[in-house]
C-alpha cells in the first residue's frame, strides 16, 4: 500500500475558485442544455482534492458526482455528500452491500456481474441501483451485446429487492475535436443497442466534449462532466475559444530561493532551459 505524505510544512498553496466552478457549471449546463450535472472527481477531482472540489462543486450547482472507485464514493458519503454518487468502474461484487448500503449507483458491465453480486444484497437496505455500462467502442468496460443486456434486464427484473435498474449509459472515446468519424461510429452503436431497449430515469452518455459539442446529437438530460467544469476546454480551443470559462485553480507560494543567471546557464534536468544574461530562476516547492 502506498501512502502519499501530506506536505503541510511548506508555503505553497492551491486554491479552489468558488466562482469559477459554478461558473463552469452554468456554462457546461447550457450550452448541453442538461438538467442534471455529475462531475466526474475520480482521482483525487483530477488532482485537484476529491473533497475540496466536490464541496465547490455541489456548492456550485452540481447534482451529482462520479467517482472511479468505491473508496472514493465512500469517503465522501463519510464527509456527509447526500447527492447521488455514481461510481464509474466495476466494483468487485462482493462490495453489493456496501455499494446499496450507501445508496451509490453502480456501473455494470455484464450479467456475470449480477449473479455474483445478488447473493451480497441479501441483508441491504435497498435494491442496488444499477447503471448498465455499453461498450460502443471505447474497448474497455461494457455490455456489447443486446443478448447479454436483455438477459441482465430480465435478471434484475426477476430480483426487485436486490436490483433497481436505474441508469443506461456509454462514454465517447473521441467528441472534442473536428474528427467526428469514430464519435458518429460509437454513436450507430448505442442507438443499435439501446433504441428499442427499456429506458432508466439515468440515461448518460455525455463526458466534457459531448456534452459541449455533439447536445443536439445525444441525449443530455443527465451528463457526466469533468474538465470544462476544472475550466480547461475540451477541444483545447480547437472547436471554441477557451473565453467562456474561468480558471479554477490558483498556486501561491512565497519564493524562499532567487538567483539571477547568466547567458548559456542550463537550467534543470537536461538543460531544459537556456537562460538570457539577466534572468532570474525561480524555483518553488
Ligand atoms: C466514464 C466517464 N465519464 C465521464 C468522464 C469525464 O470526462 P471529461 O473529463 O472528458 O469530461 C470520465 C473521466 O474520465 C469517465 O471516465
Amino acid at each position: 500500500m502506498v501512502h502519499a505524505v501530506t506536505a503541510d510544512h511548506r508555503p505553497t498553496k492551491l486554491y479552489i475558485s468558488q466562482h469559477a466552478v459554478t461558473h463552469n457549471i452554468a456554462e457546461t449546463r447550457k450550452a448541453a442544455h442538461a438538467k442534471t450535472v455529475f462531475l466526474a472527481v475520480k482521482a483525487n477531482a483530477y488532482g485537484f482534492g476529491l473533497l475540496e472540489m466536490s464541496r465547490a462543486a455541489v456548492n456550485g450547482g452540481a447534482d451529482g458526482l462520479a467517482v472511479a472507485v468505491l473508496d472514493e464514493a465512500l469517503t465522501l458519503r463519510q464527509h456527509g455528500f447526500t447527492v447521488p454518487i455514481l461510481v464509474m468502474s466495476i466494483v468487485m461484487p462482493q462490495y453489493a452491500e456496501e455499494l446499496a448500503d450507501n445508496d451509490l449507483i453502480t456501473t455494470v458491465a455484464s450479467d456475470q456481474w449480477l449473479h455474483d453480486a445478488q447473493p451480497y444484497l441479501a441483508q441491504a437496505a435497498r435494491p442496488l441501483k444499477v447503471s448498465m455500462g455499453i461498450d460502443t467502442g471505447m474497448g474497455r468496460i461494457g455490455y456489447r451485446s443486446r443478448k447479454e443486456m436483455d438477459a441482465s434486464l430480465q435478471f434484475m427484473q426477476d430480483h426487485p429487492h436486490d436490483f433497481n435498474y436505474y441508469g443506461l449509459m456509454t462514454h465517447f472515446s473521441q467528441a472534442d475535436s473536428s474528427e467526428v468519424d469514430y464519435f458518429h461510429k460509437q454513436l450507430a452503436r448505442w442507438h443499435e443497442l439501446t433504441d428499442t431497449f427499456p429506458h432508466p430515469p439515468m440515461v448518460h452518455v455525455a463526458n466534457s466534449g459531448a456534452a459541449m459539442y455533439h447536445a443536439d446529437e445525444i441525449p443530455t438530460d443527465v451528463i457526466r462532466a469533468g474538465t470544462v467544469v476544472y475550466g480547461i476546454e475540451p477541444s483545447l480551443g480547437e472547436l471554441r475559444d477557451a473565453s467562456y470559462l474561468e480558471p479554477v485553480l490558483t498556486l501561491t507560494t512565497q519564493l524562499i530561493f532567487v538567483k539571477q543567471m547568466h547567458a548559456g546557464d542550463g537550467i534543470s534536468y537536461g538543460h531544459i532551459y537556456e537562460a538570457k544574461e539577466g534572468e532570474w530562476s525561480v524555483p518553488f516547492r
